[in-house]
């Protein structure tokens, strides 16, 4: 069973995807995660991020590992595990070169096949997980919700990690984010054609997770 959860920066993805993965004895896969750890072992080798060789050179030469807890995705370059690093507002702004790169997306959704491959059940969380990486996927979700309310919900985040940017920096940084998101050529940020769109501007995070649930529950009735 695969079931897929896209959607634009602090829409709430992530914690949905983990919260459901639970409830559903399911493994949980954030594919941000991947992009990010790109993006950092990029800029430990400080190759020129428009290059797309150079950036698929540094998939060839680094060992990425991804491993799944409880709370979320750990992640290893070389041995050494970069779960934090991989969070910082310079990875975040810089991501956007890796994911506009064709040849290292197609290495990820190959990376992120293989994962689903060995599993069961599983929740996957990204942007283009719908409609590139599993279109067959059982269910599919796209999460949305007001710029305002996700960059308050980024701030809390950053904050609680000791970041202390202003709301409207945030808010600009997310929408720069959909914006190149939204516009790259290959796997750009949209809903499969067969997505439940949720919105969850006003909804708390037990709200979200119950939303997606029930649609979970109500697909696989349908489907016995
Ligand atoms: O989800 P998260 O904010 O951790 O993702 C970091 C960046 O990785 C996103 O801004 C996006 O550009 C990229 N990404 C992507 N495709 C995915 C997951 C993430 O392009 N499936």
């Amino acid at each position: 069973m695969i079931i897929t959860i896209d959607g634009p920066a602090a829409s709430g993805k992530s914690t949905a995807a983990r919260l459901l993965a639970q409830k559903l004895s399911a493994s949980f896969l954030d594919t941000g995660a991947m992009y990010r750890a790109v993006t950092l072992a990029a800029m430990q080798a400080s190759v020129n991020m428009s290059d797309e060789d150079e950036l698929l050179s540094v998939i060839r030469t680094n060992k990425f590992e991804f491993s799944v807890t409880d709370d979320e995705m750990s992640v290893r370059i070389n041995g050494i595990d970069f779960t934090e690093q991989i969070r910082t507002p310079q990875v975040t702004a810089n991501a956007r070169y890796i994911a506009s790169c064709p040849n290292v997306r197609e290495k990820l959704v190959e990376m992120q096949r293989q994962f689903a491959a060995s599993r069961q059940k599983i929740v996957t969380e990204g942007r283009d997980q719908g409609t590139v990486a599993f279109p067959d996927a059982d269910i599919k979700f796209y999460l949305v919700a007001d710029s305002a309310a996700r960059a308050k919900r980024r701030q809390a985040d950053l904050r609680a990690g000791g970041d202390d940017q202003t709301l409207e920096q945030i808010q600009m940084a997310i929408e720069e984010r959909d914006k190149s998101d939204k516009n790259r050529a290959v796997g750009p940020l949209k809903p499969a054609d067969d997505a439940v769109i949720i919105d969850t501007t006003d909804l708390s995070i037990d709200g979200v997770v119950e939303k997606l649930l029930s649609c979970v529950k109500e697909k696989c009735l349908k489907k016995n």
